[in-house]
């Protein structure tokens, strides 16, 4: 269940397009004040507007890492609208969640930028969050693992096997208020293959529709190695409550 690297499980939310200023904070605080379980490691993904303040609050190097949801590949320049991986570290993240499938869906996220953000994560010391997934007409196909491995292959290509890089499985099916939840059956079989691709074992963190009912049952699927967590992590009492599951099955 372990990666050699770093902390037996992890536990992570990213609040999407929610929260002003005064609710990051709120949340921020109730966490700093968290003693969080041994060998796992909680982060918060913020929006951008708020990842500085959440920062303030969860500092970097202290128990619970503060992430940005995109950042562009290029260190500054001429890109109205976009944030750099530096300007994100600037701002106090040490994560960076890249190519979710609402970002592909929406805003033309193709495996090759996906794969440039990982290379500018690494550049600069971020921590790469790869989020990878099939699609419902995909699984039907029964195409779900060679999808799945091609987007993690084309998002590590040209990667070094040393480098630490995140991967969330995340079955595009399942995430969000019109996904199903994805049982143990649905997951293991990509889950596995996607582990140790390349011959390199890297942790592998299930999302879409976790909740407190599924959560046990997801975290004991072979090589999963922690939950990334949209809906019923916005409540910070969802996250604390989902954290305490992961610890108790990680151990
Ligand atoms: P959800 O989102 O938990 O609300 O389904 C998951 C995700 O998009 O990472």
């Amino acid at each position: 269940m372990s990666d050699d690297a770093g902390p037996s499980a992890w536990i992570g939310t990213s609040w999407k397009m929610t929260k002003t200023l005064a609710q990051a904070r709120e949340y921020a605080r109730v966490l700093a004040d968290v003693s969080w379980p041994s060998g796992v490691q909680p982060f918060v993904v913020p929006p951008a507007t708020a990842i500085a303040a959440v920062a303030e609050i969860l500092p970097p190097g202290g128990p619970v890492l503060v992430g940005a949801q995109d950042a562009h590949w290029e260190d500054e320049g001429a890109w109205t609208g976009e944030i750099s991986v530096p300007q994100v570290w600037d701002a106090g993240a040490r994560l960076l969640e890249i190519g979710h499938s609402e970002r592909r869906a929406h805003f033309g996220e193709t495996d090759e930028r996906v794969n440039l953000k990982v290379r500018a994560a690494l550049r600069h010391g971020v921590l790469p969050l790869v989020c990878v997934g099939e699609d419902a007409e995909q699984r039907a196909a029964g195409a779900a693992v060679e999808v799945v491995s091609s987007q993690v292959r084309a998002a590590l290509a040209g990667v070094p096997e040393t480098a630490r890089v995140l991967l969330a499985y995340e079955p595009v099916w399942a995430i969000g208020s019109g996904g199903r939840p994805a049982s143990p059956d649905d997951i293991v079989d990509v889950v596995a293959a996607i582990a140790d691709l390349g011959g390199t074992a890297r942790p592998v963190l299930y999302g879409g529709s976790v909740s407190l009912d599924n959560a046990a049952a997801l975290m004991a699927v072979p090589r999963v190695n922690g939950l990334f967590v949209g809906r019923s992590a916005w409540q910070v009492e969802g996250f604390i409550a989902l954290a305490a599951i992961v610890a108790e099955c990680s151990t």
